[in-house]
This record gives structure tokens, C-alpha cells and sequence, in this order.
């Protein structure tokens, strides 16, 4: 595969790995510079004791901790994040922030600590790409699902609850400092979600090798994610409690996380972030639903890389790139219906009177842009949605 002319690579979060590592939060906390703490979680979580733990670990370190947050939804708001923001304000502030939970609590501490570090509304005053210049309160992040990366991401996706859209805040400054990777915090995930996370962390693979914007340190990091999910997803699935293949899923999904941040996302991503948003399918499914079909669309645009895609889940190079492509097309949906996901947007409550909705949305998707394959016109989308169907 020829080099790119020029690229950038970063990746700006210390990741430690490791069962019981939740309990050395408190030190990596102070390490990262933190006195007072806004630790923020979801209620699953909350019950399960995870937060008390991150709790304890940080009074143990010295660190004062001003609120625990448990009330997460799925998709945050911007008003929930804003009013988050204020409650804190009003006990003194926090200068570090700890998030453990799935993406969406990710990306709500992530946009609560650039309230924290720099104030104002974040609608009004932090919409946009790349709008930050200097770093933010530090943050650990402690994903308990394996599938956004959200713990090396510069992105925050929030739920715009007006528009029924999806919002990306994206800066590197945006990237926690330090990710925990404790297996043990993902031994309780249900199938059907470690299902849908673990599809997430496949595209966030494919898409990043794929990408318009592709360089070779992503794509090595890419392929390696594949390469684990392919192996460990369908374990993680069948046998939540398997240790080693929770750990290589939280692995592999940090791994794809630090590809796409570089590399960027393509059109399954676009057309899930307005399938989550118009019929709130959860994210992870909507990629599954939608990925086989979008890289049928995209394979004369990047014949090698799926090429590449397929090798590292276990086809066998036959000489013909072309057509290892397509099987490795066909591993895909092999994987699918392996973790038993729905393969038909109708069997997860997408309608046809949505199509023109989704496709509209989609044609003003960032992601779109580093697609290989340029899409015309929301012609093109709808006919990708009648496939799904
Ligand atoms: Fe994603």
C-alpha cells in the first residue's frame, strides 16, 4: 500500500491494563494532578459498587471528592451536561474529573470537564472541531464496555435533543489522560450490549483502515483490533465471565479508538450517528446493521484494504485481493450472526417513512467526508437503507 504524502499521528492518554487496576485509580488520579474530584457514572454501575470503589481509592490518594454523579442516560444532553456542570460549580468546582461507564458517560465527563477547565455554555461557546488550543483538567476514564474507545478518543458525541441529531465535540485536548483498563469492571455486561459495543469497535476498525484519511500507524493498530475481535467477540458473547476474552475486547476497543481519533470514521458511522438520533437505535447496532452493506458500496475504493481487513480475520490470501475482499466481506456478517445481533433495520424499529429523514441527516455528517467512496447525493443513502431493511 503506498505511503501517504505526509501525516500526523497522536495519542495523548496513558493506558494501563490489568485486573483490579480500577483500585489504583486514586494514585493515577494524583499523578495526573488532581485535588478535587467529580466522579461520573451511571446507575448500573453506581449499583454494582464500581463508583464507590473509584470513591474510596481517591479519599485513600488525598483527593477531596466534591460529587458523584450516577445519573447518566444513554445519549447525554447538552442541557443535562450544562446543568451537571453548574451543580458542580456550586459546590466549589472540580479540577479533576473520573468517569466510569460506557461511552456515554465518557463523553458526558469529557464535555463536563471542558465546562469545568474553560466555563461558558457549550452549545453557544465549545460547538465545532479542533476549537480547542490548550489543555483541560486532566481526566481519567474507566471504560465498563468495550467498544467506543471513548477512553483515547477525542470526540464527545452528544444527543442534540431539539434536533433529534447527534453533535461531535472534537479536540485532542478532548482525550483523557489516563484510561484504566480493569477486565473485571466488564464481566457483567450483558450479551446483547457486549454485542453491539464490541460491532462499535469492529467499525471503528474497518472505517479507520478504510478511511479517506488513512495513514500506516493507524492502519497497523487497525488491522491488530480486528485481528482480537474477530477472535475474542464471539467468546466475550457467549461467555461473559471469560476473562481473557474481556480483556481482549477492552484491549482491541482502545486499540480501534486510537486508530479512528487519527484516522477519522466513514459513512456506516454517518448513517448510524442519524439512525441512533431519528430511531434511537443504540450505537454499536446501528454500525452492525449497516457495516456489511457500506462496505459493499465502498469496495472498488478500497479493494486492498478490505483485502488486508480479511487476512487479519483468517481468510486466506488467494492471490486475487478483489475477491479476498469480498470474503473477507463475508466474515463479517459470519461475525454478526455470530454474536446474534438483528441484521434487518426493521427488526429494530426503523421505518421507510424514516429513510428521507436519515438520509438527509446523514448527507450532513462530518464522517462523510473521509469516506473513500464519495456519496453523491441522499439517493445514494436511501438505497443503502432499503438494503439494511
Ligand atoms: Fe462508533
Amino acid at each position: 500500500m503506498a505511503l501517504p504524502e505526509y501525516f500526523q499521528f497522536q495519542d495523548r492518554t496513558k493506558v494501563i491494563y490489568g485486573q483490579g487496576t480500577l483500585s489504583s485509580v486514586g494514585e493515577e488520579a494524583k499523578l495526573a494532578g488532581g485535588a478535587k474530584a467529580l466522579i461520573v457514572t451511571d446507575k448500573i454501575i453506581s449499583k454494582l459498587g464500581y463508583a464507590e470503589t473509584v470513591a474510596n481509592s481517591l479519599r485513600d490518594a488525598g483527593i477531596e471528592v466534591v460529587m458523584t454523579y450516577d445519573d447518566v442516560p444513554q445519549d447525554s444532553s447538552a442541557t443535562m451536561i450544562q446543568t451537571l456542570y453548574e451543580d458542580v460549580k456550586k459546590l466549589g468546582g472540580a479540577d479533576i474529573c473520573v468517569a466510569i461507564g460506557g461511552g456515554s458517560v465518557l463523553d458526558t465527563t469529557k464535555m463536563v470537564n471542558l465546562l469545568l477547565s474553560e466555563g461558558g455554555d457549550l452549545l453557544d461557546d465549545h460547538q465545532g472541531a479542533y476549537l480547542q488550543e490548550k489543555p483541560l483538567n486532566p481526566m481519567v476514564a474507566i471504560p465498563t464496555t468495550a467498544g467506543t474507545g471513548s477512553e483515547v478518543t477525542f470526540a464527545a458525541v452528544i444527543k442534540d435533543t431539539e434536533q433529534h441529531q447527534k453533535i461531535s465535540f472534537i479536540s485532542p485536548f478532548f482525550a483523557p489522560n489516563t484510561a484504566i483498563l480493569d477486565p473485571d469492571v466488564t464481566l457483567s455486561m450483558p450479551p446483547g450490549i457486549t454485542a453491539g459495543t464490541g460491532m462499535d469497535a469492529l467499525t471503528h476498525a474497518i472505517e479507520a483502515l478504510h478511511s479517506a484519511t488513512s495513514e500506516p500507524v493507524s492502519d497497523a493498530l487497525a488491522l491488530g483490533a480486528i485481528r482480537m475481535i474477530n477472535e475474542f467477540l464471539p467468546v466475550a458473547v457467549k461467555d461473559g465471565k471469560n476473562v481473557e476474552a474481556r480483556g481482549q475486547m477492552l484491549i482491541a476497543s482502545t486499540i480501534a479508538g486510537i486508530a479512528f481519533t487519527n484516522s477519522m470514521v466513514g459513512v456506516v458511522h454517518a448513517i448510524a450517528h442519524s439512525i441512533g438520533g431519528i430511531a434511537g437505535v443504540p450505537h454499536g447496532l446501528a454500525n452492525s446493521l449497516m457495516l456489511p452493506w457500506c462496505m459493499e458500496f465502498n469496495l472498488e475504493y478500497c479493494t486492498d484494504k478490505y483485502a488486508q481487513s480479511a487476512y487479519a480475520m483468517g481468510v486466506i490470501p488467494t492471490g486475487d485481493p478483489a475477491a479476498d475482499a469480498e470474503t473477507g466481506i463475508a466474515k463479517v456478517r459470519e461475525l454478526i450472526s455470530k454474536t446474534g445481533l438483528p441484521t434487518r433495520l426493521r427488526d429494530v424499529g426503523v421505518t421507510e417513512e424514516q429513510f428521507e429523514d436519515i438520509a438527509m441527516t446523514t448527507m450532513g455528517d462530518g464522517s462523510l467526508f473521509t469516506n473513500p467512496r464519495t456519496v453523491e447525493d441522499h439517493i445514494e443513502i436511501i438505497e443503502l437503507l432499503k438494503k439494511a431493511f
